[in-house]
């Protein structure tokens, strides 16, 4: 069988790691594109992962380009092109600047790649997603936003932090908005198939989900230029594993809700099921009434920023 090709539209920090954890886990040929200008450094880049390859054995090529004409034939794209956050921003302050850049994005991959499953990382996330499908006219099972696998993974790092028990055991979700009114959903948390309110207390739990909420400021903060790249590009990984690999795996991401949920017409974080036809269904369960009302509130946020696109 002929490899899969997976291109990478940005090839920064996150497209750097996503490139790297890739050709480990040999999902496919990839092929990093960035600006024209940065044609040299992305060759660079994948001459140095090319010569990795003894170290490692991974059988895959990897190259580089500042031509969107590389991407031609893409089984799937991971965009993470677009500004990161310096400290003090919020992801909405990048609206104006990664619109743009998304709009130039969508028109070049729908040129050179129609059929391709397309992962977004760019921020404000729930945004650009809905911005990347109206300008591209993709399908909805075609375009989706990573989000909800990074956030949860983050509620389930910090889960296994807290009782200092292995991370392979933990689970959870966290759902809404990629901002500070996601919702790390507690009766979802447990470790070993042991609830999590059953191993900490309240005071413990509330400030875990807190940390859920922040971590990516957190992170903004103490890096002081630039915002998070391992955990995101391993969270994308998760989803394009799951695509490639055809595993239906069931993962929070930002997809498109037509009445799921009661959200009509928005992307935002709920748990979907992950497969060779892209996001193959968005999977409903009921929430009590608390969560509902918290799930609200995110929605507002995203509708926001959302109508702050013009689009
Ligand atoms: C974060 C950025 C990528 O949460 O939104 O780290």
């Amino acid at each position: 069988m002929p490899r899969k090709k997976i291109s990478l539209v940005g090839g920064g920090q996150i497209g750097g790691i996503l490139a790297l954890i890739a050709a480990q886990k040999e999902l496919g040929d990839i092929t990093i594109v960035d600006l024209p200008q940065l044609e040299d450094p992305m060759k660079g880049k994948a001459l140095d992962l090319m010569a990795l390859r003894p170290h490692d054995g991974y059988d895959v090529n990897i190259s580089g380009s500042g031509d969107y004409a590389a991407i031609t034939g893409s089984d799937l794209v991971i965009i993470t092109a677009g500004l990161a956050r310096k400290p003090g921003m919020t992801r909405e302050d990048l609206l104006e600047i990664n619109l743009k850049i998304i709009e130039s994005v969508a028109k070049q991959i729908k040129q050179h790649a129609p059929d391709a499953f397309v992962i977004l990382t760019t921020n404000p996330l729930d945004a650009i997603v809905y911005a990347f499908h109206k300008y591209s006219g993709f399908s909805k099972q075609q375009v989706v936003g990573m989000a909800g696998s990074l956030d949860s993974g983050r509620f389930k790092a910090f889960i296994a932090m807290e009782t200092g028990l292995s991370v392979q055991d933990v689970s959870g979700m966290v759902m809404g908005g990629h901002g500070p009114a996601m919702i790390p959903l507690i009766r979802t948390a447990s470790v070993g198939g042991i609830p999590l309110v059953d191993l900490l207390t309240t005071e413990q739990i509330d400030a875990i989900v807190k940390r859920t909420q922040q971590a990516g400021t957190e992170i903004v903060k103490l890096l002081g230029n630039g915002s998070a790249f391992y955990s995101p590009a391993a969270a994308v990984i998760e989803m394009a594993e799951a695509y490639i690999k055809d595993k239906k795996r069931v993962i929070p991401c930002a997809a498109l809700c037509e009445g799921e949920y009661d959200i009509d017409g928005y992307f935002v974080g709920v748990p979907c099921i992950i497969g060779s036809g892209g996001v193959e269904k968005v999977i409903e369960f009921d929430l009590t009434p608390e969560e509902q009302s918290q799930l609200e509130k995110t929605i507002e946020a995203v509708k926001k920023t959302v109508e702050e696109t013009g689009i």
